[in-house]
């Protein structure tokens, strides 16, 4: 347990980005109804994920995280919700075919409604506003009337993450994510394209293998891992109010538990060690994620580790690199030095988006796919280097086909940005730049797989 701690104990530090209620009743009235609620997720899923995450950071298996960069009740939808689930179900089975581990599969989604901002307020024409800051805080529309800060925001928050959360375990474990649907998990979209012909011919073998392993008496029906599998969610504990309402107290060990999300991560503006979101992360129980920006120095980083993970539980924390392709082997090797000196047991995780986003010339602010690649390549050289494990990766993205980051094989141009540019926040890959990166990604991992085999192989020899 953490010492001196308590689910409220952020309200004595100062946290930025926090928004600031006008209406105390309705804030009270807001946390209440949280409080009374169910809890989203329970204490033992997230020890599982915390134990998939163990092997993650022991080099047995790969992470992969993505969804929206912020959520929206104006587009949330049955089709929407299983369109991203798909899409990271193929992505899990391309990655895995060619690294030969285990894929751990955790959403940016059902709870990912919340978003710090660069600038308090936002301007256009003559008019002046507060910044929108994600669905659970105000809306997104440019009114005034609209951008007020709304506690009844949160609990409205807290009904579509337990709408969304229960039709992803039914996904999980109902049937859709048994792989001898894999074939099922294309795309209309995609399946035209060259991309969709390199997924229909994984899945080929794929079945091919499942042809196998049932004539040897292994069937979704024997083995569960082939009929279902588990999926987990996350999203940026930035706002504390929500976060505190629904932490609980796990009736099997008197733990604290953050039971509004599976894995709770603190992102690049908020984790001043002095700080709310900080102190909050440090007494939970669930995995966290710490986002690195390339302004931290290695010391800033261990401190981080040491408030968040003293006693070093595999699989407790996960390090989110955010250095942008320029930057990444200059300021991530040094932090990976830190960690890998001070014997800290840590995942690394490259997010490729948030340092490489850009203001196109048509005005639109995108990411271009080959600097999200560069970066993701840039993040397996350094761990090549240093001998450590490239442990996963975290993205923007969706299972829709939209417009908002530019290149991949479609070649989305600056022209297309305004032709399905749906985001609220952050541009996300698409469902078709998403499976081309996974598959790109594959290669490297495949590349990894190899090179340890031959050092294995190397390593007996010598004996
Ligand atoms: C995000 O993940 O949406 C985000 C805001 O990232 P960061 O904190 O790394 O800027
Ligand atoms: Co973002």
């Amino acid at each position: 347990m953490a010492k001196d701690w308590n689910p409220s104990s952020w309200r004595a530090k100062p946290s930025l980005q926090m928004p600031h209620y006008e209406d105390q009743t309705a804030l009270d009235q807001a946390e209440a109804e949280l409080r009374a609620m169910p809890p989203l997720v329970f204490a033992g899923e997230a020890r599982n994920l915390q134990s998939s995450l163990a092997d993650v950071a022991a080099g047995k298996a790969f992470l992969l995280q993505g969804g929206d960069c912020a959520e929206s009740f104006a587009e949330f939808n049955a089709n929407k919700i299983r369109d991203t689930f798909r899409v990271i179900l193929q992505m899990a089975v391309a990655l895995t075919y060619a690294g030969g581990l285990p894929v751990v599969k955790v959403g940016r989604i059902a709870g990912q409604f919340a978003k710090p901002r660069s600038s308090d307020t936002e301007t256009q024409g003559d008019m002046t506003l507060p910044s929108y800051r994600g669905d659970n805080v105000n809306g997104l529309d440019f009114t005034p009337e609209s951008r007020v800060n709304d506690p009844a925001r949160m609990v409205k928050a807290y009904h579509m993450a337990a709408s969304t959360l229960n039709l992803l375990r039914a996904f999980a474990k109902g049937g859709y994510a048994d792989l001898n649907r894999v074939h099922g998990w294309n795309l209309d979209f995609i399946k035209g394209s060259p991309l969709g012909a390199r997924y229909e011919d994984l899945a080929g073998r794929i079945d091919d293998a499942l042809r196998f392993m049932a004539a040897c008496g292994v069937t979704s029906e024997t083995v569960p891992a082939i009929r279902q599998t588990d999926f987990y969610t996350s999203h940026e504990a930035l706002l504390l109010n929500y976060e505190e309402a629904l932490t609980r107290s796990d009736s099997l060990t008197n733990q604290w538990y953050d039971c509004s999300a599976h894995m709770l991560w603190v992102g690049a503006r908020t984790h001043q060690e002095d700080h709310g979101q900080i102190e909050f992360l440090r007494g939970i129980n669930n995995p966290l994620g710490l986002k690195c920006s390339p302004d931290m120095s290695a010391d800033e980083l261990l401190r981080l580790i040491d408030m968040l993970n003293p006693d070093d539980i595999p699989g407790r924390l996960t390090l989110i690199a955010r250095m942008g392709h320029e930057q990444v082997e200059d300021k991530l090797s040094p932090l990976v030095q830190a960690v890998k000196k001070e014997g800290r047991t840590v995942v690394w995780s490259c997010d490729p988006m948030h340092g490489n986003t850009e203001k196109s010339s048509s005005g639109y602010k995108t990411r271009r796919f080959d600097n999200i690649l560069a970066e993701v390549r840039g993040f397996f050289a350094v761990h090549k280097a240093e001998g450590t494990h490239p442990g996963g990766v975290h993205f923007e993205m969706t299972g829709q086909n939209v417009t908002e980051c530019v290149g991949g094989a479609e070649d989305i141009t600056d022209e297309d940005l305004s032709s399905r540019y749906h985001t609220h926040c952050d541009p996300r890959l698409n469902a078709n730049q998403a499976l081309e990166l996974a598959f790109l990604i594959a290669d490297e991992l495949k590349a990894v797989r190899i090179h340890n085999n031959l050092q294995s192989v190397a390593a007996a020899a010598a004996e």
